[in-house]
């Protein structure tokens, strides 16, 4: 075990005063992040004026995973998102955190993905069905739009409530966008200024509140249903000995909404650019499509005739894992990578860095899902692969997402080849999550499509 192993500690060079390595951060950060391993398993950084240890080595990321009571939520970053985010179910502390996970984990039990299925297929079926031969499109923008109106269509379960469910759609984007800016660049009172862009975040933040305080009186006043919605109107916290608040439960939507769509769609972007540019996986997957669904929309009884799209799917998330990374502080004085932490310690781990380990994943910046024929997720050491997280807190939506995604991989591809235009490059974007930025591709039917 790596506790009882010698201390392989680093120091990352070039840190700046006061600055320590956020320029390095923010300029470039996954080269920043795939140079860590090379100076220890346990590697000390400057976020800002903040020192805090990057996780290079599975095992101790492993370890740090599954102990979440000594190493809790918290750091930097971490502390800032709270103050937007409330104490929603990432945000919250590991006592807090149990409680309100066992809350919202039956939301997302086989019975409700099977249910979430069916409108993820309807979704697919209405992206699909509006694009024509030749049109040109921003595949990362359909899909972002795609797995919103999914994830907010299943979550609030609001077929009722159209409109409310809409304005959600259209003002979630501004408000993630003005945290991710306040979380990332902290000008505390320059915020409160009455910029446009400030009254634009503004605006979009009460707009937000309002239809979903909707959709939560609605389901208040008729009580019983099987949705989230319903499950935190009814959780009942026996500690606290009280239920959740109208804006906590807000919040955990809102987050929920949010932690949900963009992931997924940067993932499926990711999977189409990297298709049209490895016409030998593209085949693959393709065939599989004709074979599994002679051009008819996925369902999750399709899933196991899907394995090379599953594997394009999970060869993505290692790649470009969405959720690039995460803080964590010690809660007590522990020893990591056979290093001492005292309590209050910060760490940071990074899905992109430790699957981008070489002696784990030979030649890791190329793309090949059939890397996944030779040696299944299960069979790496712990650690390695965590484009979701580990331990109890891990993706609550992992399920949700890996099958909408390949549904609706599988489906596009039953249709359509996304073509980009020649000459077209992508660059991997970095902020909230890893995403291609916009590609545009141009739509070339397949199958029936193509006959029609
Ligand atoms: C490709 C898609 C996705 C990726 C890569 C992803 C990644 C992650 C990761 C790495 C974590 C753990 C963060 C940590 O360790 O601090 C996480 C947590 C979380 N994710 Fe996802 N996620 C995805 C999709 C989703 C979806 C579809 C939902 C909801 C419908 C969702 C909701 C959440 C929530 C609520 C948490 C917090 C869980 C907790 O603390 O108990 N995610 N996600």
């Amino acid at each position: 075990m790596s506790t009882t192993l010698p201390s392989r500690t680093g120091k990352a060079p070039g840190g700046w005063p006061l600055l320590g390595h956020a320029w390095q951060l923010h300029a470039r950060p996954l080269e920043f992040l795939s140079s860590l391993p090379a100076h220890g398993d346990l590697v000390r950084i400057g976020m800002g004026p903040w020192p805090a240890y990057v996780v290079c080595e599975p095992e101790a990321a492993h370890r740090m995973l599954t102990d979440s009571r000594t190493f809790d939520k918290g750091g930097p970053f971490f502390d800032k998102a709270r103050v937007l985010f409330g104490s929603s179910l990432p945000m919250s502390g590991w006592q807090e955190h149990r409680w309100q996970r066992r809350q919202m984990q039956p939301a997302f039990q086989s019975d409700r993905i099977e249910k979430y299925a069916v409108v993820m297929g309807e979704e697919v079926d209405r992206m699909t069905s509006g694009w024509r031969p030749g049109s040109r499109l921003d595949v990362t923008a359909a899909l972002t739009r795609l797995t919103l109106r999914i994830v907010t269509r299943s979550v609030l379960a609001a077929e009722a409530q159209d409109a409310a469910v809409a304005e959600v759609q259209e003002s979630l984007h501004t408000v993630i966008d003005g945290i991710y800016q306040r979380v990332m660049l902290p000008l505390g009172p320059l915020y409160r200024l009455p910029t446009p862009a400030n009254r634009r975040y503004r605006r979009a933040r009460t707009r937000l509140h309002a239809a979903i305080n909707g959709i939560i009186a609605a389901r208040r006043a008729a009580p019983g249903g099987e949705d989230l919605v319903s499950m935190l109107l009814a959780a009942h916290n026996d500690d606290t000995g009280g239920l959740m608040s109208e804006e906590d439960i807000r919040d955990q939507l809102m987050v929920m909404i949010g932690a949900g769509f963009e992931t997924t769609a940067n993932s499926l972007a990711f999977a189409l650019w990297l298709l049209s540019q490895h016409p030998e996986v593209a085949a693959q997957v393709y065939a599989e499509a004709d074979r599994a669904l002679a051009g008819r929309t996925a369902t999750t009884a399709d899933l196991d005739a899907l394995p090379c799209t599953r594997r394009v799917i999970n060869e993505v998330l290692r790649l470009y894992p969405a959720g690039w990374f995460f803080t964590r502080v010690t809660t007590a004085d522990t020893t990591l990578a056979g290093q001492h932490l005292p309590k209050g310690t910060a760490l940071l781990y990074s899905a992109y860095l430790l699957q981008h380990r070489p002696e784990l994943f030979p030649d890791p910046d190329r793309f090949d899902p059939d890397r996944w024929i030779q040696r299944s997720a299960e069979t790496l050491p712990r650690g390695s692969h965590v484009p979701f997280g580990g331990g109890n807190r891990k993706c609550i939506g992992d399920q949700f997402a890996l099958i909408e995604m390949t549904l609706a991989l599988a489906t596009v591809c039953a249709r359509w080849e996304l073509r980009p235009d020649p000459g077209a490059t992508m660059t991997v974007q970095v902020r909230g999550t890893l995403g291609p930025g916009p590609l545009m591709m141009t739509c070339r039917p397949r199958g029936k499509e193509a006959e029609d």
